[in-house]
Formats: C-alpha cells, structure tokens, sequence
C-alpha cells in the first residue's frame, strides 16, 4: 500500500498548522532549504520551470521575479491548489492537481524541474525520475530537496531538538510521524539511494549538499548554533544530458 504525502494538506488542521509553521520567524524553509535551493538554481532566466509538490506555489513567484517565462506546479493537496492557483493569478503560470506519480510527463519540454521537500513522500522514486529525465529538455536540470536521510531514518515528533537518534538507517521504506498535530507519511531512503536512483535514471548528477547553516542568514545566534548540530536536508542536482 502506498501513503500519498498531500493527504496530510488536505486536513484542515494540519494545513493551518503547516502554512502559519511555514510563516515563522527563522523557520528551516527559508533559513537553511531555501538559501541552497537558489544556489542551486542559478540563472532561470527565460526558464520553463515544472515544480512538483509546488505547496502554494509562492516559490513559482520568485522564480517569475529571477526572469523565469512559465510555471507549472504539480500539487496533490486541494487545501494547497486552492491557494497556489490564486497566488499565480496573472501570471504565466498554473498548478495541476494530481500525483507526481500519476501525471502524464510532456515529452521534452521543461528547462528546469524542480522539487522542493516533497520526493520524500513517494514511494517508487526510480520511476518518477525516470519520467522527469524525460520531460526535461536535453541540458534541463533536475534539483530537488528532501528531508535528509538522517532525519527521515527514525522521525520523532516534532519540537525543538538539541541531538537526533539515527536508527534503521538501512532499513528503507515506510515511515509515521506525528507533526504539527496530524499523522505524516514518508518514505525513507539512504543518500547513496537518491544517487543511484538519479544515475539510473540517466542523470549526470552535478551537486550534493546538505543544509549548512550560514550565520547571515539567522537573526538569532542560539537559533544558529542549535543548526550547526543536525543535518536538516539534502539536495542532489542532476543534468539530463542528451
Ligand atoms: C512540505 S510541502 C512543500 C511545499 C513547497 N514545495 C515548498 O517548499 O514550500 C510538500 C508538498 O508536496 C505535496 N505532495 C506530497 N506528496 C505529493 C505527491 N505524491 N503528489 C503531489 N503532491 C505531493 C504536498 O501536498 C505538499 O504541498
């Protein structure tokens, strides 16, 4: 059986939870994921950009203000479409509510997929890499950011946390976790895991990095400190080559 990760979004409590966690002060998105996404991303000028688990699509209008032309949003959660499809009224962009497992990936047609802390909730990450290797245009990028392996080995509730128990780190698959007052689920695998399956999916894979904190980007020294300890993400590019 698999577990969709944007059944979670649609409970309303949990979505009201998420967006207002999302909005906080220092939150880990815009501190420590967000700052490497960019580094990643580069130029997107003139980019056709698909963005899967896009959420409210808010990161589709950043990317229209760095020059970026078109925008689709992949989305499996009603609660997130309703937001994304008005927060890209206007703009030459749209979000399609479906599964990153089910949509019918265009042949070819996209510079740059992206995908931020949304693969950890798929089960079977080999397929869908394959069908972005193909939807992509050749040279188009593929960047995605996930829950890093450590985190996603042993999850526990949700808190401020000083040290993390890493446990089953080999044991793939399934995992539960309370957060934000709602039941999430994942879908655990190891780093050398995503390389592979990026590999085998045809890519030439460019960068690996994972959430380093840097001091700029923190208001709070403690805040800061308490990152430097546990490794919150990971991101892997890739380049479809021919
Ligand atoms: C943690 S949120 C991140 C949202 C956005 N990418 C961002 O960084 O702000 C994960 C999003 O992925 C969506 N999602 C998770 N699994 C999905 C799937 N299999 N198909 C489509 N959307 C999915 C969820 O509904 C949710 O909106």
């Amino acid at each position: 059986m698999s577990y969709y990760g944007s059944k979670f979004y649609d409970n309303d409590s949990n979505f009201e939870n998420y967006m207002e966690r999302r909005q906080g002060q220092e939150n880990a998105n815009d501190t420590l994921e967000k700052p490497v996404v960019w580094e990643l991303l580069g130029d997107v000028s003139g980019m056709k950009i698909l963005d899967l688990g896009c959420g409210d699509a808010s990161f589709g209008i950043e990317l229209f203000n760095k020059g970026c032309t078109e925008y689709i949003g992949i989305e499996g959660s009603h609660n997130m479409v309703q937001v994304a499809a008005k927060t890209l009224e206007g703009y030459n962009g749209m979000v399609i509510q479906t599964m990153i497992e089910d949509w019918e990936y265009p042949h070819e047609s996209f510079h740059l997929v992206l995908s931020r802390l949304a693969i950890h909730y798929i089960q079977d990450i080999r397929s869908v890499f394959r069908r972005i290797h193909q939807t992509l245009k050749p040279n188009g990028k593929f960047i995605f950011s996930v829950e890093h392996p450590i985190i996603t080995s042993t999850l526990q509730p949700s808190g401020t946390r000083t040290n993390w128990i890493v446990d089953n780190y080999f044991v793939d698959g399934y995992r539960e976790q309370q957060w934000l007052g709602g039941t999430v689920h994942k879908y655990h695998r190891t780093i050398e895991d995503y390389f592979i399956a990026l590999q085998e999916a045809g890519f030439i894979i460019e960068q690996l990095r994972e959430s380093r904190p840097i001091r700029k980007n923190f208001i709070s020294e403690e805040t800061y400190e308490r990152r430097l300890r546990i490794p919150l993400f990971l991101f892997l590019s890739g380049t479809r080559k021919k």
